[in-house]
């Protein structure tokens, strides 16, 4: 039976940890499905540790849907939640941002959506649920707004910065999504928020306080080797183990001792 929405909610009222891990193919959702991963975020971070852009903003919805139909046929468990790639859904085209979400859901074989941004996303997320797609916000540092941000830092430094996130998650809330993201916030604002709202916090590089965590593939299972973020915890080697079997795989072909 595939997780919905209600049992993630469920696992907070619960107080019972959420995992949350980004997949982009079909391999890998066999993987983590069957291990039990409940929620699987087909994350456009996969513009960087998939396709090698730098940042995520060439990724497009076409490149999205692409992918999430990978992730769709292999897990059959868990929620998949499809992130709505830059610029396309804003509170200044509702008819087009619609359209995009709708796309997620009906060629993409997603469950539900995640939005970057706070308080000024709420009415594109009151849109979305009206029309029956659940939203997942994203708030903190969000990735998108890199250039507008000078950097991937951490969000909510200050009192004001705080004010700000903390007004986000509630508007998030009354909106209507069914959690919220919370990315590079100091650990105790995350404490704040996720005791404030009684949807899930699902925390990256937010501290231990949050309803769950989630982590992105490639980093957790030690994939991307170009940058490893502060806040990811390696629980495999999978790159040198490849670099190994590829090195193996070369000294057998070239010694003909493969095929046998
Ligand atoms: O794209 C992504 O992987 C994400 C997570 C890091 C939350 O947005």
């Amino acid at each position: 039976m595939r997780v919905t929405i209600q049992d993630v909610q469920k696992m907070k009222r619960n107080a019972q940890p959420i995992p949350v891990l980004t997949c982009y193919d079909y391999t890998s959702a066999k993987i983590l499905d069957s291990a039990g991963v409940p929620v699987l975020l087909v994350g456009d971070s996969l513009g960087m540790v998939v396709l090698g852009h730098e940042t995520t903003i060439p990724v497009t919805m076409d490149m999205m849907i692409h992918h999430c139909r990978a992730v769709s046929r292999g897990a059959k468990n868990a929620l998949i939640v499809f992130d709505m790639p830059f610029a396309t859904c804003s509170p200044a085209d509702p008819a087009g941002s619609l359209r995009n979400a709708a796309r997620a859901l009906a060629e993409g074989g997603a469950q539900a959506v995640k939005i970057e941004g706070g308080t000024h996303m709420a009415p594109v997320v009151t849109a979305f649920v009206g029309a029956g797609i659940p939203v997942m916000g994203h708030i903190g540092l969000t990735p998108q707004s890199v250039y507008q941000l000078g950097g991937y830092r951490v969000q909510g430094r200050d009192g004001a910065g705080q004010e700000r996130l903390q007004a986000d998650a509630v508007a998030l809330e009354a909106a209507g999504a069914f959690s919220i993201v919370l990315e590079l916030v100091p650990a105790d604002l995350a404490a704040r928020i996720t005791a404030q709202v009684r949807i899930p916090t699902i925390g990256i590089g937010a501290g231990p306080h949050c309803d769950g965590q989630v982590q992105v593939f490639h980093d957790v299972f030690g994939l991307y080797e170009d940058f490893v973020p502060k806040h990811t915890k390696r629980y495999a080697t999978v790159a040198a183990t490849l670099r190994e079997a590829a090195k193996t795989y070369i000294t057998e072909v070239t010694q003909h001792r493969f095929p046998e």
